[in-house]
Formats: C-alpha cells, sequence, structure tokens
C-alpha cells in the first residue's frame, strides 16, 4: 500500500457529533485541500458524525483517481443500539458494506475495528474482517483502542495488520507497552492525536495552563511548554512552524507509519502538508525526542 507518510485526520470533516460549530464547507474544503496537495491517506470512521465524514469523503473522492487516495474507516458503534460498543462479526460484516456505500468505493484500504467490546473474541471478530479481505472488499485488517493483551488475542492467527492508538509526544508510554510487539509481528502503527489535539501546535503559554489542568499537572505542562520552545528554535532553522516540525518529528520516527493530523479548515489542512518540507537532522531529531523524554512515561 502506497502513500505518503502524512495522511489527513477527518473527525472535524462532518464531525457535529463530535465538535460544536463546525462549517460543513470546511470539511469538504479540508478534504479538497489535502488531497491537491498530495496527501493520500484519509483517516474517517462511522461515529465522526455518524456516516457524514465517510459520506462527505465519498462525494470529494470522486473527482480523484480513487488508485491514488488510501481510504481508511473504523466501525464498532452500533447505529441500532445507541452506538454502543459491538464487535460481533455479523455486525462488523454489515458495518463494512454500510461504508462502503458511504463512502461509494467498492474497497476501502483498511478497516478498523475502532473499540474492543467485551463479549466477542477478539479473534473471531478479525476472523469476520479477514473474510471480507479476502473477498476484495478491505484491503487492510486495524484494531484501535485494543489492550496489549487484547491486541495479542486479536491477533492469534495473525491477521492484524495495523494498530490505530493515541500517542504523541506528550503520550509516550505505548513505546515500551506495545511498539516491541507490533515489530516483532510486522504490525504498522499509526498515532492519532499527534498534536495533542493542538496542545502541540505551539498556540499556548503558560497563561493557559488552566485550559489542560485535567491532563497535566503544572509541572509538565511547564515541561511541555519549555519543550515547544526549543522545538520552536529547530522549526525557526528551517523557516518552519512548530506544527510541522512536531509533525516532521512523526514523519521521521521508523515507528510510525503514517501520522494522520486532523484539521478544522483548510489553512490548517495546507499548513500541516508543508511538515513533508521539513527534513529533521538526526541531531534534531534526538533533542525532540529529549525535551519531551518525560512523557515516556505517560
Ligand atoms: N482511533 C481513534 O479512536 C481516534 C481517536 C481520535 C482521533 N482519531 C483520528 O486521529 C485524527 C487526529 O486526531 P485529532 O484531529 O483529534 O487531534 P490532533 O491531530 O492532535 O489535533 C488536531 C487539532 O489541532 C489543531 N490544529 C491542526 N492543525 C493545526 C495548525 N496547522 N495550526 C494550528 N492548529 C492546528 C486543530 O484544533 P482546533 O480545531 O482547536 O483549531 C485540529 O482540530 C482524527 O482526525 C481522527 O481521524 C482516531
Amino acid at each position: 500500500m502506497k502513500t505518503t507518510k502524512l495522511g489527513l485526520g477527518t473527525n472535524k470533516v462532518g464531525g457535529h457529533n463530535l465538535f460544536q460549530n463546525l462549517k460543513e464547507q470546511d470539511g469538504y474544503d479540508v478534504v479538497k485541500q489535502a488531497l491537491d496537495s498530495g496527501i493520500k491517506l484519509l483517516d474517517t470512521a462511522y461515529i465522526y458524525g455518524e456516516g457524514r465524514s465517510e459520506e462527505i469523503i465519498g462525494e470529494v473522492i470522486q473527482n480523484y483517481d480513487r488508485s491514488n487516495i488510501v481510504i481508511a474507516t473504523k466501525a464498532a458503534q452500533d447505529p441500532q443500539n445507541n452506538n454502543q460498543i459491538n464487535n460481533d462479526p455479523i455486525f462488523l460484516k454489515q458495518a463494512v458494506y454500510d461504508a462502503l456505500d458511504r463512502l461509494q468505493t467498492n474497497y476501502i484500504d483498511i478497516f478498523y475495528i475502532h473499540f474492543p467490546d467485551n463479549r466477542t473474541p477478539k479473534n473471531e471478530a478479525v476472523a469476520a474482517l479477514n473474510e471480507l479481505k479476502q473477498a476484495g472488499l478491505i484491503r487492510a485488517i486495524g484494531v484501535s483502542n485494543f489492550t496489549p493483551e487484547q491486541l495479542k488475542e486479536a491477533n492469534i492467527d495473525g491477521l492484524v495488520d495495523i494498530v490505530e492508538d493515541h500517542y504523541n509526544l506528550v503520550h509516550r508510554q505505548i513505546e515500551e507497552t506495545e511498539w516491541p510487539y507490533l515489530k516483532q509481528n510486522e504490525i504498522s502503527f499509526v498515532p492519532y492525536f499527534p498534536l495533542a489535539s493542538g496542545l502541540l501546535t505551539g498556540r499556548y503559554t503558560l497563561n493557559d495552563y488552566e485550559k489542560f489542568s485535567d491532563d497535566y499537572s503544572k509541572a509538565e505542562f511547564e515541561t511541555i511548554i519549555n519543550a515547544l520552545a526549543i522545538t520552536g528554535k529547530i522549526a525557526d532553522h528551517h523557516s518552519a512552524s512548530v506544527t510541522q516540525t512536531i509533525l516532521a518529528w512523526y514523519i521521521t520516527n521508523s515507528n510510525i507509519a503514517v501520522v494522520i493530523p486532523g484539521a478544522r479548515n483548510k489553512q490548517q489542512a495546507a499548513d500541516n502538508t508543508d511538515a513533508l518540507n521539513v527534513t529533521l537532522s538526526e541531531e534534531e531529531f534526538q533533542q525532540i525526542d529529549k525535551a519531551f523524554a518525560s512523557f515516556k512515561n505517560k
């Protein structure tokens, strides 16, 4: 599967149920902007707008060469049951058919089980997706938000191709708890929340601590602001922004397959795409790594 190491996260494309004040047109513009500037992977999910994100993407891609686009989508929330998590094989297969309809395509490049349920044997859920993979309806099987133990159960038959989990420079615990298993089993890794929902864009100062006090202690927040200042110096050297430099760090990281920053509007999407032009030296990569090293336990 060929893609650039930078993709587009689309939970703000039609994700009206998750975020307030989204403009539908911005969603269309974000996807077009990304595709026009060479981004190939679009990361969506049923739950982003309860199908609306997939519908918008489906409409937009009709004007592009499908073979150049990598579509990743996810499901597990059951629309017939208040979006409760369901990994039942019959449900998952229907979820794939429904996503294919909304995306107006005849195959999905990556289909993730979005969340594990607490009753379906994980390998049986994956086996259901494997039937669809054999039939050519999906090309890769993914799981998301599984614990390391759940992932091992899901991958008993070696059928998991890709994992998407919460990871960024201020949330690094899975470097130790998950990455060694992924490497041993040749499973690709896609981090979500690469910009820590905007915190790592460099647009906040120490005065904004209250906004983040649920997630970080004051001392941790100070470390983040200092680490972003170090990143800012490296960014200046490349005539780039902090956001682009943070994204470049993930792009450089060989443990990461694709980075999928979200964007609220086409300016952000365009800005993020320029991260592909930032090439960090090994020394710069290590400097950023060290600045955020204390988050390896978080
Ligand atoms: N598998 C899962 O369970 C799961 C969970 C969450 C997300 N995801 C996927 O991962 C993707 C990324 O996560 P995310 O979008 O929630 O978080 P993110 O990528 O960490 O942050 C995206 C947010 O950062 C801000 N931003 C982005 N580019 C910017 C720029 N150039 N300048 C200034 N601010 C910028 C915007 O916030 P403002 O809107 O505040 O401006 C944007 O919505 C999602 O879109 C989704 O596809 C998957």
